[in-house]
């Protein structure tokens, strides 16, 4: 394997297990990445975040995950200790949920708990880490950081808050940053904004990112290669430069259901599905 392979994942399954028997919520994944911004693409329910939270081992009790490989910088991270997992948390893979509300503390003012973030992967004193707080907001592009770093989340915009919870996962300067579905929430200008920041700080810093989004068209002019899932298999992988030419029934389907601002949304063309799909395995 490269040097340059930050991630490297052969065939992860995730199971849950229910009342009602088991549910095969990822299947056969495969996939490698470097220092790149990979999308994951699909319907809602296609398995993209389990894919994400399985990566970083953040999936409840009742998930049983499984791989021929999970490797992070090289490491093996599949048999990994929970204590172990939380060495990589932080310094070396992030997540921005789909929901940030639910993951900040409502409690603490959002400046203490992106310093806490902080303090809890490097080894300097609070002040520093007040400093660096402060920094990382401007980073985001907030105005007035000393006012924001005081505010409690109930506070803060949809859009302000996103941003909180990139600087939050961005502070420990994570090798590999898994952004899921950061934007959906928020209106069309503020989204870009917010896509060009991100894409600003993995090109300055050299992260790695994964973006989960149903949004093909937003993945394919933001990410370098894209990966389109499907009830929880992938469909195909994509340069995203390549997507537009995609022969695959799923991806043309998806293409063809982006609403279009232009468009008549009466018109949309119903996603039509095939059985078939999910015999045929993904080949690359
Ligand atoms: N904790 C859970 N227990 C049981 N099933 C789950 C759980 N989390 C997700 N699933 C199921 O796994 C499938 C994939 O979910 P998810 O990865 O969240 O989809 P999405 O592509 O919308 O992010 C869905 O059918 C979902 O209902
Ligand atoms: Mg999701």
């Amino acid at each position: 394997m490269g040097a340059d392979i930050l991630l490297n994942i052969k065939n992860l399954n995730v199971v849950f297990t229910g009342p009602k028997g088991d549910f095969h919520a990822v299947k056969d994944i495969c996939f490698s990445m470097g220092k790149q911004k990979i999308g994951i693409v699909g319907e809602s329910g296609s398995g993209k975040t389990v894919t994400g939270r399985a990566i970083l081992k953040l999936l409840p009790a009742s998930a049983r995950i499984s791989a021929d490989a999970i490797e992070f910088n090289g490491q093996d991270i599949l048999n990994k200790s929970e204590k172990e997992m939380r060495g990589i948390r932080g310094k070396g893979i992030t997540m921005v949920m789909q929901d940030p509300r639910y993951s900040l503390n409502p409690i603490r003012t959002v400046g203490r708990q992106i310093a806490e973030s902080y303090l809890a992967h490097r080894n300097v004193s609070g002040k520093e880490a007040v400093r660096h707080t402060l920094e990382m907001l401007e980073a985001v592009r907030i105005r007035k950081p000393e006012r924001v770093y005081g505010l409690y989340p109930h506070e803060v915009s949809g859009g302000m808050g996103q941003r909180i919870m990139i600087a939050m996962m961005l502070i420990p300067e994570p090798a590999l940053l898994i952004a899921d579905e950061p934007t959906s929430a928020l209106d069309v200008t503020v989204q870009l904004q917010l896509l060009a920041i991100l894409d600003d700080l993995v090109t300055r810093r050299g992260m790695g990112l994964i973006f989960i989004s149903h949004d093909l068209e937003l993945v394919s002019s933001f990410c370098d290669r894209v990966i389109i899932m499907y009830a929880g298999r992938i469909m195909e992988v994509c340069e995203a430069k390549d997507l537009h030419q995609s022969r695959h029934p799923y991806t043309r389907g998806l293409l063809n259901c982006l609403p279009r601002i232009t468009g008549n949304a009466d018109l949309l063309p119903t996603l039509k599905r095939d059985d078939a799909w999910l015999k045929a395995s993904f080949s690359y």
